[in-house]
């Protein structure tokens, strides 16, 4: 599949933290462990991923407009902007193209302002609690839904 679309992986505030940021919760691994990671089980799935992070949540929307023409599944860890954005909620509503909510902890067993997903209200579906796994794990869903030429 040389001419598949990527995989986009886009992650929100603070996840430029991972490694350092509370490990006891988040784990050890960088973001660039993960990305490389990433990247490496993408390729075992015939795709290629395109990795990028921002604290700045309309950045996160243009990425998730961009989404629409040129990636093939979007696995996304909104961050704390999980939990307040509607904007990147209606971004995934708006763009057709599968979203996978991604996270490494498991938000609906820590504090209560975590339970609610906006994002989740709108993504394909949900994967959490897995810790860096999280993101493999969704690198496969995305891969399977891309192949099966899956919409949102
Ligand atoms: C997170 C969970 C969110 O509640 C939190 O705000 C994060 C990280 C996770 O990956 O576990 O920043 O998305």
């Amino acid at each position: 599949m040389p001419d598949a679309k990527p995989i986009y992986v886009l992650n929100g505030p603070n996840l430029n933290l991972l490694g350092t940021r509370e490990p006891e919760i988040y784990g050890r691994a960088t973001l660039a462990d993960i990305e490389k990671a990433c990247a490496a089980r993408a390729g075992q799935l015939g795709r290629t991923v395109l990795f990028r992070q921002s604290n700045i949540e309309g950045e996160l929307v243009d990425w998730l407009q961009e989404a629409r023409d040129k990636a093939a599944a979007v696995v996304l860890n909104a961050g704390a902007y999980t939990h307040t954005s509607v904007a990147i909620h209606d971004a995934i509503k708006a763009i057709g193209v599968p979203v996978i909510e991604t996270h490494l902890s498991n938000p609906s067993a820590r504090e209560e302002f975590r339970h609610v997903s906006l994002v989740g209200k709108a993504a394909k579906g949900v994967i959490a609690g897995f810790g860096a796994t999280s993101y493999l794990l969704a690198i496969e869903a995305a891969a399977l839904l891309a192949n099966e030429g899956q919409s949102a």
